[in-house]
């Protein structure tokens, strides 16, 4: 398969491209300095300029990230990461809004979450609770097709006024398919034709039994209008977490997945991102996905920047030559070298797929023509 441009085999080499392609005539192959060549006829032209050629397999180029577990005794209690479900316009960012007494609903177009946002609050109990908002279920089901679990949680909001939706059982489905303990949320029991216990007998079909049911699922009647009851959810989400024993080791290279993230004018690209084992610092040299980058700022939700970020923490990065994807797991790198070697091998990857999945569509509609 064709991996690497003419440019990019030069640059691998620190030569020029127009030798390579130079080069490459002479060996009777007509290639422009964007075209791809293979892998055996870079591996030709790189022994004929004098290097030695090292082909890397993923298992290579991917080896230490991720992988390897952590002592047992180097594990500290971290707070857990929850992210709120729910269908559409069951007051999911009203509910996250109230509890972070801003205001993100007003500032969002038409009131729909643009974008995922993540928060870090302190419960009545005093422990820290990471809130993660989702627009839909995408990006939560992108997260854990790459294998990044990223939620401890789920607090599935239903809205008393209408019930159990289609959104509500596939966020069911997705928590439970993930493994996620859920909270059962009933928003807006503030309105006149409210019914939370229509709500409950509905998730019965679903298999959530709620605690006032005689079930083990926890609850709790809320409104983010009225405020009610806000901070029993926080009290009930650190009940939860304390069960699960959430810990990480915070003394070492960190690692996370994205969040989101985001080409900002001013700023460059902007990764929200949640650090979930280590410290990440600023200065660090990081990866994700096929790009990379050194951390030049780190920002916290509150607008602040910080020299640092631990376990659970939503962040700001600021630093990577592009924006990453959401769902794309971070990672510290030792050295640059290592994070252009990543990244590289990830965006031939990519292309590679790309190309493969290219194939497929011309041959099926080869096939359908036929
Ligand atoms: P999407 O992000 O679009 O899926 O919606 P969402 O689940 O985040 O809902 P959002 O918070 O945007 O709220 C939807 C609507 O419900 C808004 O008009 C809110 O003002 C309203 N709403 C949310 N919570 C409550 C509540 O507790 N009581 C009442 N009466 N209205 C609420
Ligand atoms: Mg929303």
């Amino acid at each position: 398969p064709e991996t690497l441009t003419v440019q990019e085999l030069a640059n691998r080499m620190s030569e020029r491209a127009v030798d390579v392609v130079r080069l490459l005539m002479k060996q009777g192959v007509m290639k422009k300095i964007t075209d791809l060549i293979d892998a055996d006829t870079a591996q030709l032209i790189a022994e004929e300029l004098g290097h030695t050629v090292r082909r890397v397999a993923e298992s290579d180029v991917e080896e230490g990230l991720f992988d390897a577990p952590d002592a047992p005794e180097s594990l500290k209690p971290r707070p857990p990461v929850v992210t709120i479900m729910g269908h559409v316009d069951h007051g999911k960012t009203s509910l996250l809004d109230a509890i972070r007494q801003t205001n993100v609903v007003k500032g969002e177009a038409g009131g729909i979450t643009q974008h995922i946002g993540a928060y870090q609050v302190t419960s009545p109990l005093g422990g820290k609770i990471t809130f993660i908002d989702t627009p839909g279920h995408a990006a939560f089901t992108a997260m854990r097709a790459r294998g990044a679990k990223s939620t401890d949680i789920v607090v599935l909001v239903v809205a008393a006024d209408d019930g159990v939706k289609p959104q509500t059982a596939e966020a069911i489905n997705h928590a439970r398919a993930a493994g996620v303990p859920i909270i059962v949320a009933i928003n807006k029991v503030d309105k006149p034709e409210a019914k939370p216990e229509k709500v409950r007998s509905e998730l019965l079909q679903y298999e959530i039994q709620v605690e006032s049911l005689g079930g083990e699922t926890l609850e709790v009647e809320v409104s983010a209008k009225a405020r009610t009851n806000l901070d029993k959810l926080l009290e009930i989400i650190q009940l939860q977490s304390e069960i699960l024993e959430l810990k990480a080791n915070p003394d070492r290279p960190a690692e996370g997945t994205v969040i989101e993230a985001k080409l900002d004018r001013g700023r460059g690209p902007v990764a929200t991102a949640l650090v979930q084992r280590g410290t990440l610092y600023q200065g660090d040299i990081v990866v994700a996905g096929s790009e990379w980058g050194r951390v030049r700022a780190l920002v916290t939700d509150q607008g602040d920047t910080t020299p640092e970020a631990g376990p659970s923490m939503p962040v700001e990065i600021l630093g990577f030559n592009g924006a990453p994807e959401a769902g794309d797991r971070i990672a510290v790198v030792e050295n640059e070298a290592r994070a252009r070697e990543i990244a590289d091998y990830r965006t031939r990857q990519k292309r590679e797929q790309a190309a493969a999945r290219a194939v497929v569509r011309v041959s099926g509609l080869e096939q359908m023509m036929s």
